[in-house]
């Protein structure tokens, strides 16, 4: 049985309904990943074969006033995870984040180019990292920039914001891929079907600045907002971000044989499903 931990959040709402054969999700209900005990009495009595950790404290601004739930939830909670999952002969996969680089690279993220969190949400998921290497048998899929049917994202929020608006002010200095949690579930599901080990980046394919984002998802809804071009210093935002996070994904389609779509193709199909 495939046990998803975080199963009611924004990712882990698509990665059920992509999921092959036995799998079963859990969500604060019935574990707290930051409780040792929690994790203990939920692994042994479900025994599941593979356990796909996409819980975590996703809130990349409230991490940096909350510093200890940060690490909580996204190091220590992995590394409880980690050890219950090895007793019980269980792999674990983790969802890491562009977020563990400093984004002067200047070229996509490899696998095993040097990480560098810039801040606490970055810092906390690279422990996360780092903790779930203490079970053997592990998998962290490093991703991006996601947004999905089921949780807060850019592209919601874009939407929201142009229902009063025709113009807006969005970064045109940090660069990405914006991912599909729908195309991320299926990267997870083929890793999993190819029983990959070790670590893999994934996201859709292409790169684009969060600005050109922004023009994207109004051009595909046909709505007519201008975007003015903005810095990430004039932002201000109390997280530091990675102005270059692209993740090279070629280990991915290498190791599967799948390769995510391109970001724009993506972002039409998720417009197409919510309309
Ligand atoms: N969103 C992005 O742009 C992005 C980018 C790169 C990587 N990632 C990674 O992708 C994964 C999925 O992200 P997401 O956006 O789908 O996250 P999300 O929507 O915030 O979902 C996370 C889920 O984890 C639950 N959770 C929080 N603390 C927990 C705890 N102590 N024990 C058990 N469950 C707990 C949350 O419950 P509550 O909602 O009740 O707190 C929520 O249901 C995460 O590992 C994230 O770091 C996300």
């Amino acid at each position: 049985m495939i046990l998803v931990v975080g199963a009611k959040g924004m990712l882990g709402r698509d990665l059920m309904t992509v999921l092959p054969g036995e799998h079963r999700g859990v969500d604060l209900e019935e574990i707290d990943i930051t409780s040792p005990a929690s994790v203990r009495t939920l692994l042994v009595t479900l025994k599941p074969r593979v356990v796909v950790n996409v819980a975590a404290y996703t809130d990349v601004d409230g991490c940096e006033a909350n510093r200890d739930l940060a690490f909580a939830v996204n190091g220590d909670g992995v590394g409880h995870l980690a050890r219950v999952s090895a007793d019980i002969g269980a792999k674990l996969i983790q969802i890491s984040t562009d977020y563990v680089f400093d984004g002067g690279k200047g070229s996509p993220y490899r696998e095993d180019d040097p990480t560098g969190p810039l801040s606490v949400y970055g810092r906390s998921k690279l422990l996360g990292e780092e903790n779930a290497r203490l079970n053997p048998d592990h998998l962290i899929i490093r991703t991006q920039w996601l947004y999905g049917l089921h949780g807060k994202n850019f592209v919601e929020t874009m939407l929201r914001l142009a229902t009063d608006r025709t113009e807006l002010s969005v970064v045109d200095d940090q660069i990405g891929s914006p991912t599909w949690t729908v195309d991320l579930a299926n990267s997870i599901r083929a890793l999993i079907d190819a029983e990959c080990r070790g670590t893999y980046h994934a996201a859709n394919a292409g790169f684009c600045s969060w600005n050109e984002f922004a023009r994207a998802i109004f051009d595909e809804s046909g709505m007519a907002v201008t975007v003015h071009p903005m810095t990430t210093t004039e932002l201000n935002r109390p997280a530091p971000r990675p102005l270059y996070s692209t993740l090279d994904c070629g280990k991915l389609s290498r190791d599967t044989g799948f390769t995510p779509q391109g970001w724009r193709e993506a972002l039409r199909s998720y417009l197409s499903l919510r309309s």
